[in-house]
């Protein structure tokens, strides 16, 4: 049953006030909802319909009185109920089974402790309600339960008044000023402890921030209680936007289906995205938090105060809240480079997570025209793909007119529940010469086409003119629904750099007065555009899309010399980056192409793949004192085996795996003494500290270690992986830790046995570190098919269980979803495992169930035997009576021709 964006319907009725009363017991919690109704006078008259699921219901009450009522479906539908426009009373009174609750949706128990999820259809599963974003109401809600178990209590807004009850129970009741959405929701109960900050924010005002925690984990509240203070700070300078509450905050817990959720006040986290502390937590992790916590917390304004008029508008506030959390930690990064950097991590999850989305089965635009159920479109297309699409808007109206949108839709949409329409149309306004302004129409074909554009770019040098033509061209493929397509309104940003010197060159466009600068952004509207370069010695080279202006492939045909002269000198540092990705990239696809390259005895190629002027950039960039070590660890990592098979029409997994592997080896062999003085040159000095310098020292020498043993093993040499042995059993820190351990586990160490043994003694008691324990070893290097029964284990361990959605993420997924070479197996044997965890899932969990069930997405590009394998293993899935609706939309698009 899909439900359809153009079938959207005010509500027939508004709920003004919700008065909840919570008598919480895992095995049977009581919730009883007085609501204040009225008819909506916009809307034709018809029956109340109330959202339920696995509620049961005990009482229903019409002001005071007994109604008539039936049930249709899940629905609860009232059908005499008063007349005319007054405000009426309704009592529904139902009880639940949190404790029973594996789906983590509406009101569930984890490790004793009540916990919410409400967005996006939880609520439904707590009382009967008008379970959508467009029905806004004021919150009064009292919890009652034991005191010894749940001494703590809280839910939205502020604490109005608590005391104590008969047997040992007691109560608090919470008001919420600001009215809302039901998914805004939340109530959590249980023995926990709060790090707790008073600040006063720039107009003067007090607030209280809290993060909640199990009493032995508070000493790693720090980083999250810091970032939770930066981003108060970060949005009133840039954005204007002050918090809005006396208080604000922040729960964890270790069983959560997603990252975070930014319930009103009262956001709740995944331990994953809370607790740090250096000796646990790796840099990777310190920046996920810092950028989680923005983006629950900016939510406040975008989602919050301005939310989504139904589901389809998911974009509204999750693309605007990446954006935002991206430049939040831009910002927080400071330095040019180190902005490079976090747009270059940023690219790179659009480009191996959602341009494979946008190509295959699941593809739908930023705004979807439909869907079966909301959970799948918690997608890279809503969230990554929304943010480019507000990335773009903000380039082209630029930053302090993007400001001046902001402000301008906040004043007219404050309060309300509205469309991603609405939210380009308030930028527009603010900015009415923008080329946003100009081609506003044609840009909204960002919400509404699905599909990766291809922009290809040629160029063409006249000597006579001394004139250099870029052609722009732009096409989009079909997606499911949309065969055709119209052209984008997208920024291009370009420049041209001197072949010879590599300086910039000055951009004069021909028949164009006015100043002239080194880096411009040029509006492609049309299917093909033509830009004349005059005053030019020499045919340039072009360094186009620069930063990643706009969410596309750029097909554009550069000789390796150019591609050497964009990696060495380009001004902007992301597409010296991709000049080396594309480099990178070329002599993979040529590898796997070529029937030359073959393994040997030893299942190794027996030639090179990499050129020596490859291997020689490669060198230089590592030893460049100019660069810093962030920027050089993502160059002298190769492409992804996903990034590298999303360029392929057919796709056999394990020729990319082997040609990767070979290109990896080739690089650890010839760069050693380069490796050694990266890995000597980069040790930490001092404390820790997780900033982007220090991190980027140790991701570098961390690269530099895990090169030195993947070579010593080739080599049979010893001294590198005792050295790493050594680092792991030292080390001050969790990343120096787990790079020397990845190192060990990667190359094939006969050490990585002992570490990882010892890795699990020292951290057993540290759920998060043991997610990473079992992580490793699930996407660990395929050896002899070693890879899928060592998974196997895994999952009989004491440690594993398949209801903690982060324990099943670090076994199943890493295995299926990160780890290419081992899971594509030609037996089909990690198929079957697959279709086995989907099922078992899906009887627990639908929406982690689902997650899963997207991992062969991009099955119909695989070759023989992987494609029939897979296809089998969905069918045997889809066959599956008793399907989620999550797990059956998935299976299904994925089987649909
Ligand atoms: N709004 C949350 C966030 O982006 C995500 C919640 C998703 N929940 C879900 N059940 N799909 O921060
Ligand atoms: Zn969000």
């Amino acid at each position: 049953p899909a439900i359809h964006r153009a079938d959207y319907q005010a509500p027939a009725w508004w709920i003004d006030t919700v008065d909840l009363t919570f008598d919480l017991d895992p095995a049977k919690t009581r919730v009883l909802n007085k609501m204040r109704l009225r008819r909506n006078p916009d809307v034709a008259a018809q029956p109340l319909r109330l959202d339920g699921e696995a509620l049961n219901l005990a009482r229903v009450m019409v002001n005071g009185g007994g109604t008539s009522f039936k049930m249709d479906g899940n629905q609860l539908v009232l059908e005499n109920l008063p007349e005319g426009a007054e405000p009426f009373d309704l009592e529904i009174f139902t009880t639940c089974a949190p404790a029973k609750n594996t789906q983590l949706m509406g009101l569930y128990v984890s490790q004793g402790t009540f916990f919410t999820q409400c967005e996006a259809e939880g609520f439904r599963r707590i009382t009967y309600f008008l379970d959508r974003p467009d029905v806004m109401a004021s919150y009064a809600v009292t919890l009652r339960a034991d005191k010894a178990q749940y001494p703590v209590l809280l839910s939205n807004g502020n604490l109005v008044d608590s005391g104590a009850l008969e047997d040992g129970r007691h109560f608090a009741k919470w008001v919420d000023p600001h009215k809302k959405p039901c998914y805004l929701f939340a109530l959590v109960a249980g023995k926990l402890v709060a790090r707790e900050q008073k600040i006063k924010s720039r107009s003067g005002n007090d607030h209280l921030l809290q993060v909640y925690v199990r009493p032995g984990d508070l000493g790693k509240t720090e980083h999250a209680m810091n970032a939770l203070m930066h981003s108060v700070t970060w949005d009133e300078a840039r954005f204007g936007l002050p918090l809005d509450l006396e208080r604000f905050m922040i729960v964890a817990t270790s069983d959560f289906n997603m990252g975070a959720m930014e319930n009103k006040g009262l956001n709740i986290f995944n331990t994953k995205y809370v607790l740090a502390s250096e000796a646990t937590a790796t840099d990777t992790d310190f920046a996920n938090i810092e950028s989680v916590v923005g983006h629950e917390y900016f939510h406040n304004w975008t989602g919050n105060r301005v939310t989504c008029r139904d589901w389809f508008q998911l974009s509204l506030k999750e693309g605007l809240t990446v954006f935002r959390d991206q430049e939040f930690s831009q910002d927080l990064a400071g330095s040019p480079s180190a902005r490079a950097v976090k747009r270059i991590e940023d690219v790179r999850v659009l480009r191996t997570a959602q341009f494979p989305e946008d190509a295959g089965p699941m593809a739908h635009p930023v705004r979807p025209d439909s869907y079966i159920e909301i959970n799948n479109f918690y997608t890279v297309t809503i969230y990554e793909k929304g943010a480019e699409v507000v990335r773009m808007q903000h380039n082209l109206v630029s930053r302090e007119g993007f400001a001046k949108g902001m402000k301008l839709y906040f004043e007219r949409h404050d309060g309300q529940a509205v469309t991603c329409d609405d939210f380009v149309q308030a930028i527009a306004d603010a900015n009415p010469l923008s080329p946003l302004a100009q081609h506003l129409p044609q840009f909204k074909r960002w919400y509404s086409q699905a599909g990766t554009p291809r922009v290809r770019a040629t160029g063409h040098y006249d000597a006579a003119t001394r004139s250099y033509a870029l052609t722009l061209s732009q096409s989009c493929a079909p997606t499911p629904g949309q065969s055709e397509k119209q052209p984008f309104v997208i920024p291009v940003e370009l420049g041209l750099i001197d072949a010879s010197t590599g300086a910039a060159l000055p951009l004069q466009l021909a028949n164009e007065a006015g100043a002239v600068t080194t880096s411009r952004v040029v509006v492609l509207t049309e299917a093909s555009q033509t830009l004349t370069f005059t005053n030019l010695d020499a045919e340039p080279v072009p360094s186009v899309l620069r930063g990643f202006s706009a969410p596309v492939v750029l097909d554009i045909e550069y000789t390796d010399a150019q591609l050497l002269t964009l990696l060495a000198h380009d001004a902007d540092a992301f597409n010296r980056w991709e000049a080396g990705q594309r480099l990178a990239l070329r002599t993979a696809i040529h590898a796997i192409a070529d029937s030359e390259q073959q393994t040997g005895a030893h299942g190794r190629f027996d030639r090179n793949i990499l050129s020596p002027e490859f291997v020689e950039a490669m060198r230089s960039v590592l030893r460049n004192p100019a660069l810093d070590a962030a920027f050089k660890e993502l160059v002298l990592t190769l492409p992804s085996e996903t990034y590298i098979a999303e360029q392929l029409d057919v796709v056999d997994p394990q020729r990319i795996h082997a040609v990767r592997e070979a290109m990896r080896e080739q690089l650890a062999l010839s760069l050693q003494p380069d490796w050694a003085w990266a890995w000597e040159q980069h040790q930490d000095t001092g404390g820790y500290r997780p900033d982007p310098v220090s991190s980027g020292r140790r991701a570098l020498s961390g690269l530099a270690l895990h090169m030195l043993c993947i070579a010593a093993q080739r080599a049979g040499d010893g001294v590198w992986p005792g050295k790493a042995y050594q680092r792991f059993k030292v080390a001050a820190n969790m990343t120096d830790r787990f790079n020397a351990l990845t190192a060990l586990v990667a190359s094939g160490s006969e050490l990585a046995a002992p570490a990882l043994a010892r890795f699990h003694t020292l951290f057993k008691d540290e759920p998060l570190v043991i997610d990473k324990w079992f992580a490793l070893q699930a996407g660990a290097p395929d050896r002899a098919g070693n890879v899928l029964p060592t998974v196997r284990q895994l999952l009989q361990h004491p440690d594993f269980s398949l209801k903690n959605p982060n324990r099943a993420r670090s076994v199943i997924f890493s295995y299926c979803s990160a780890n290419p070479g081992a899971f594509h197996r030609a037996d089909a044997a990690g198929y079957v495992f697959w279709s086995d965890r989907v099922i078992e899932l899906d009887a627990l969990n639908p929406q982690v169930a689902a997650r899963l069930a997207r991992a062969l997405d991009r099955w119909k590009k695989l070759a023989e035997p992987w494609r029939s394998g897979a296809r089998e293993a969905i069918a045997r899935v889809a066959a599956r009576p008793d399907l989620s609706n999550d797990v059956r939309e998935v299976v299904t698009r994925a089987l649909a021709d």
